[in-house]
């Protein structure tokens, strides 16, 4: 097993790597070193989205990273999302165009919608999650069920070549499921090991779906984001949690290291985010140590069923998605 040729296979019957890099608040001028280190440390799936406003910077590095000669295209599978400013039918197009333009690509492997959220259309198109009265001015409903057809005609038209969902709570992605043509193949949601989302897990591998993990090693740096969707209480700190420190110690790894291994045995696509080129190593630095089942339970027991990604500034909205159980 090594970084570059360890896959998942999704319910179309196409491969995604089960690691890759993940690039929100990765800033343009940050995310090319990133991109580049990753890719010649072995790394072959790219996480971004158009809220995070750095596509164009990977679309350069990846265009010169092609061009070198180093890799095809085809070696790598660039994962982007629907922006939550034009998560309604008639948008989903120009959002798809808009981002393979910035990407400088004819496609994308895999385009999620990125939140059950239809934030109204600002006068800015950067400004991704548009506020009104301290909330997060959206529609009160999504339409799902129109979004999702407009996401399948990309899959027709080749420009994506699978569709999924993001931020999606059971009962949602069964509103998708009622109407698809084409199956959403994963549903990318925060998941680590103090929210380890085993009954969305469950749930999900009924239809063959897996869990995209954001937040693998949890988001040390979250409170620095966007105070709409990030949950400002400060929590206990994933990274220095004394289980994990104690396995780090055990196996001479890094606390970060045990945790996105402890992903990888459980068979969960994660895409830890670093702009520093010696974590970005570190992290994909995996595939030479073997948690024992024993190990492997004692992460477990840190689950304390409490995510960090609240969105509180959506709670008004008929469609928040994390009311819900599962
Ligand atoms: N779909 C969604 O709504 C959604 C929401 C959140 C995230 N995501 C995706 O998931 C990706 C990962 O989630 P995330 O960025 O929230 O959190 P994360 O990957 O759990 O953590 C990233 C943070 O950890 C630091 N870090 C990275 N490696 C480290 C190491 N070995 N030791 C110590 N610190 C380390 C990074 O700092 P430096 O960069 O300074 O090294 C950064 O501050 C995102 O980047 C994005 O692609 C999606």
């Amino acid at each position: 097993m090594s970084i570059s040729t360890t896959h998942v296979t999704l319910n179309n019957g196409k491969k995604m790597p089960l690691f890759g890099l993940g690039t929100w608040q990765s800033k343009p001028e940050e995310v090319k070193t990133a991109v580049r280190t990753a890719l010649d440390a072995g790394y072959r799936l790219i996480d971004t989205a158009y809220n995070y406003l750095n596509e164009e910077a990977i679309g350069e590095a990846l265009d010169e990273y092609f061009k070198s000669g180093k890799l095809k295209r085809e070696d790598v599978f660039i994962c982007t999302k629907l922006a939550t400013i034009y998560t309604r039918p008639a948008d989903v197009a120009r959002s798809m165009s808009a981002s393979l333009q910035k990407l400088k690509l004819s496609y994308v492997d895999l385009f999620l919608i990125h939140a059950p959220m239809a934030c109204k259309v600002p006068d800015d198109p950067t400004n991704v999650f548009p506020v009104k009265d301290g909330k997060i001015d959206a529609e009160d409903r999504v339409d799902f069920e129109g979004v999702w057809k407009e996401m399948e005609k990309l899959v027709d038209e080749g420009k994506a070549k699978s569709i999924g969902i993001s931020n999606f709570n059971a009962a949602q992605l069964e509103r998708i499921r009622k109407v698809a043509r084409v199956m959403p193949v994963t549903n990318q949601v925060e998941c680590h090991a103090f929210f380890p989302q085993t009954k969305l897990e469950t749930y999900m591998k009924k239809y063959n779906m897996t869990i995209m993990a954001y937040s693998p090693i949890g988001s040390p740096g979250r409170l620095s984001g966007p105070t709409s969707i990030t949950d400002r209480t400060p929590t206990p700190v994933l990274l220095d949690d004394p289980v994990i420190a104690k396995l780090a110690t055990k196996y001479n790894k890094s606390p970060a290291q045990i945790l996105l291994r402890n992903l990888l045995q459980r068979r969960i696509i994660m895409i830890p985010k670093s702009v520093t080129p010696s974590r970005i190593q570190q992290n994909g630095n995996i595939f030479d140590f073997t948690l024992s089942d024993e190990d492997m339970a004692a992460v477990a027991g840190i689950d304390r069923g409490v995510r960090m990604f609240k969105a509180e500034m959506m709670s008004h909205l008929e469609d928040y998605p994390f009311s819900a159980d599962v």
